[in-house]
């Protein structure tokens, strides 16, 4: 057996993939409120980035129209899977494909009036990379909005991605920057900056199978509640006896290329 753990992606399984897309109400929320401040407009072509498994695809396809475009890029196959049967059961015409954050391939220079991207920077790794490539596709005067996990703290969700059995090798999956670092790499992008801003917001959950639940399939398997050991589960119980309210520090980022 090969020793190369999977990674993120390469670990979902469709099972995985479809308990997201059911329980991703936190991703929702946030999401519906960045698609109101990035305000995607008639006939205008939108990409999601990271679009998981396409929730964000049917309220942009609202905005844009018919004569506007949506494209959705993630780089995990099984949710790609969810995306692409949810776009043909509201018939968006949307275009799924499986690309990364610092390569778009299929996507054109120049081709893109907005990026949309919720819940998935702190996952890529080469920021400088992302960045430049964003740059490359949105035209120019094009806007890149994004929301993302900001530094993790103490006792929220670091209660749980603590207890991953190879957590070195989940926190190295993730890049989880600082306000001075975000700073640096975004001027160095040449990005114009309307809005960066860190938000303070909650994750809630009803009850600690439900965050057990929605850990697993937030970290693509990589948290598995079946290897908790029974202390830690103990502990959790006691911490959380009722409803699972986590803070989140999370970045939110509305950014321009220079016309
Ligand atoms: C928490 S989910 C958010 C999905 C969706 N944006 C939403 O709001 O529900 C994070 C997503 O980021 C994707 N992802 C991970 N690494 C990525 C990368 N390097 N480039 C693009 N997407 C990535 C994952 O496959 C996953 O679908």
């Amino acid at each position: 057996m090969s020793s190369v753990k999977p990674r993120g992606a390469l670990r979902d399984t469709d099972e995985l993939a479809g308990a997201y897309a059911r329980i991703r109400g936190f991703q929702n929320e946030r999401c519906m409120e960045l698609i109101e401040l990035a305000s995607p407009q008639k006939s205008e072509t939108v990409l999601d980035l990271g679009c998981g498994t396409g929730d964000a695809l049917v309220a942009v396809k609202e905005r844009v129209g018919g004569s506007g475009r949506v494209i959705g890029v993630d780089p995990d196959k099984a949710r790609l899977k969810i995306a692409i049967k949810q776009s043909r059961q509201f018939d968006l015409d949307a275009v799924l494909m499986e690309g990364k954050a610092d390569d778009i391939a299929g996507v054109d220079d120049n081709s893109v009036d907005l990026v949309l991207s919720n819940y998935v920077l702190h996952w890529v790794l080469n920021k400088p990379e992302m960045l430049a490539e964003q740059k490359r596709i949105l035209r120019p005067g094009g806007r890149f909005v994004f929301e993302c996990g900001g530094e993790l703290l103490q006792g929220g969700i670091r209660d749980f991605f603590d207890l991953i059995p190879d957590r070195e090798s989940f926190y190295a999956e993730n890049e989880f920057l600082n306000d001075a670092q975000w700073r640096q790499v975004i001027r160095a992008s040449g990005f114009e900056i309307e809005l960066f801003e860190w938000l303070e917001v909650q994750l809630q959950l009803t009850d600690l199978r439900a965050a057990l639940e929605y850990f697993e399939a937030m970290t693509q398997g990589a948290f598995s509640a079946a290897a908790l050991r029974a202390r830690d589960v103990e502990q959790l119980q006691i911490k959380y006896p009722g409803e699972v309210v986590l803070p989140v520090s999370a970045v939110r980022a509305f950014l321009r290329k220079p016309l």
